[in-house]
This record gives C-alpha cells, sequence and structure tokens, in this order.
C-alpha cells in the first residue's frame, strides 16, 4: 500500500479521522452525550465539504468503533437512530457533490433498517468520482485483517490460491477498502494519543496528527492545520532524508 502513496504530494489523498471528543464536548455544557454526537454530525458535515473541496480522494471517518458496543445502551442506541437518519438526511446532497459513500465494517451486527440505509446510500452514490467517503461502524482494525485472513484461508481451501501466492496486494484486496490507497494523513482529534483500532494495516506508513480540539469544535482552521502540519512532513518510507531530497529535486516519485 505504501508504494501508492504519492510520497511529494503535499495533498494527502487518504485522510483517516478518529472523531474522537462528543461526549465531553456535550459534558462540558451540561448536555447529555446524545447532543454531543448531534453536534458532531454537523462537524462531519463540514469535514467532507473541507477535504473534497481540498481535493483529498479517499476520507475514512471512524463513526462507531467494534468496541463501541460496551457504552450505555441508551448511548449505543442514540447513535444508530442518528446513523440511519443522518443517511437518509444527507445522502442526496452528497450524491450531488459526487461524493461516494461506502461502509466499512461487520454490518451483520446492525438492526434491519439501520442496513437498508446502508444499502441504499451506497447504490445511490456507487458512481460518484469525486471523493470516496469510507465510514467505518461497527469496524476494527483486528477485524478487518482478520477477515481478510479468512477470505484469503478459504480460498485456499478452495484450491484458488496456495498459500506461498498470498502477498501485499492480494491481502489489500481482501481489507474492507479493496480499492483505496494506503492512508496517507490520520488525524485524531480530542487530545487522546492512541490509535483504538481503527485502520492498523492500512496506517502503516501514514503521518500521525493528535489535536486537542473536540471533534464538535475540529472547524476549518483546524482542519487546515492539520493539512499545513501534513505539508510540512517530509516522507521518507524508509529511505534517507538526502536521498527524497534528490528525488523531489529531480521530480520523481
Ligand atoms: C466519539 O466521541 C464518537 C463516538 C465514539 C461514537 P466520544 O463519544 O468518544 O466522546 P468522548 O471521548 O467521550 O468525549
Ligand atoms: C474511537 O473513539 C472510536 C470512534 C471515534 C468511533 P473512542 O472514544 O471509542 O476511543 P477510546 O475507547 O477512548 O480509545
Ligand atoms: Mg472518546
Amino acid at each position: 500500500m505504501s508504494s501508492r502513496s504519492d510520497i511529494h504530494s503535499n495533498i494527502p489523498g487518504h485522510v483517516a479521522i478518529i472523531m474522537d471528543g462528543n461526549g465531553r464536548w456535550a459534558r462540558k455544557r451540561m448536555m447529555p452525550r446524545s447532543f454531543g454526537h448531534k453536534k458532531g454530525v454537523e462537524a462531519v458535515r463540514r469535514a467532507i465539504a473541507f477535504f473534497a473541496h481540498a481535493g483529498v480522494q479517499q476520507l475514512t471517518l471512524f463513526a462507531f468503533s467494534s468496541e463501541n458496543w460496551n457504552r450505555p445502551q441508551d448511548e449505543v442506541s442514540s447513535l444508530m437512530a442518528l446513523f440511519v437518519s443522518s443517511l437518509q438526511k444527507n445522502t442526496d446532497e452528497l450524491d450531488e457533490k459526487g461524493i461516494r459513500i461506502r461502509f466499512i465494517g461487520d454490518r451483520s451486527a446492525f438492526h434491519d433498517a439501520l442496513r437498508r440505509q446502508i444499502e441504499a446510500s451506497e447504490d445511490q452514490t456507487r458512481d460518484n468520482q469525486r471523493m470516496t467517503l469510507n465510514i467505518a461502524a461497527n469496524y476494527g482494525g483486528q477485524w478487518d485483517i482478520l477477515q481478510a485472513s479468512r477470505r484469503l484461508a478459504e480460498q485456499c481451501r478452495n484450491g484458488e490460491l496456495r498459500p506461498d501466492e498470498i502477498d501485499e496486494k492480494r491481502f489489500e484486496a481482501c481489507l474492507s477498502t479493496p480499492d483505496a490507497a494506503a492512508v496517507d494523513l490520520f488525524i485524531r482529534t480530542g487530545g487522546e494519543r492512541r490509535i483504538s483500532n481503527f485502520l492498523l494495516w492500512q496506517s502503516a506508513y501514514a503521518e500521525l496528527y493528535f489535536c486537542d480540539q473536540l471533534w464538535p469544535d475540529f472547524d476549518e482552521p483546524a482542519m487546515q492545520a492539520a493539512l499545513d502540519d501534513f505539508a510540512s512532513r517530509q516522507r521518507r518510507f524508509g529511505r534517507t532524508g538526502e536521498q527524497v531530497e534528490r528525488k523531489t529535486a529531480a521530480g520523481e516519485g
């Protein structure tokens, strides 16, 4: 995957975001956590518009982790209801803007209405080219690696594949993001410095960016600061800084 990243581009091709801090945002205002999640949807709309405008090709947002089922039942239910209503409200507009919506994660755990809405949003926007929006819901990076491994094992058992034919390319084709490039910029809002089982394989060479804004406060200047920070980094992919500088001067990738 790292070979598919553009080492010299100032704009990340693939941005992944852990949208953290909705609950604390609400608590600071003496409001229920669900109020923070509602406010978080506004920040999601802002982020999609901003990164599409910036020329980002893939935006992957962590909406619900496989571990988030451990939250109180009423918070989980209100999040599920919010997913359905947000998709209902926003799919047409995203479609008009040329955004392709795709869900990654184990959707078998969702109730029927949510599953149907996910499929409808995906179908409606399937051919859009401007930017792909991957929504990670009931997603875990370890789950993704495991389900890819299981699929490859099945192919070996069926005689379609030999174990020694399994390489990075074949493995990536079985991940939940088969046609996505590697993550270039990995953002986490909300002040924590951890990856929380998000895109583990896909972020192998991502630039990590942690900021303290709570997700509902993540506004355009904060997003621009993340892009500026990314543009200031030298991505070496194992090479020396001198090698990268020579290639940049020669205009090679
Ligand atoms: C992230 O915000 C949104 C989800 C996990 C769905 P949190 O709900 O984790 O907010 P904090 O971390 O409690 O502030
Ligand atoms: C990660 O946030 C998942 C999402 C943003 C959906 P959490 O707030 O659940 O992460 P931890 O548990 O604090 O690491
Ligand atoms: Mg959190």
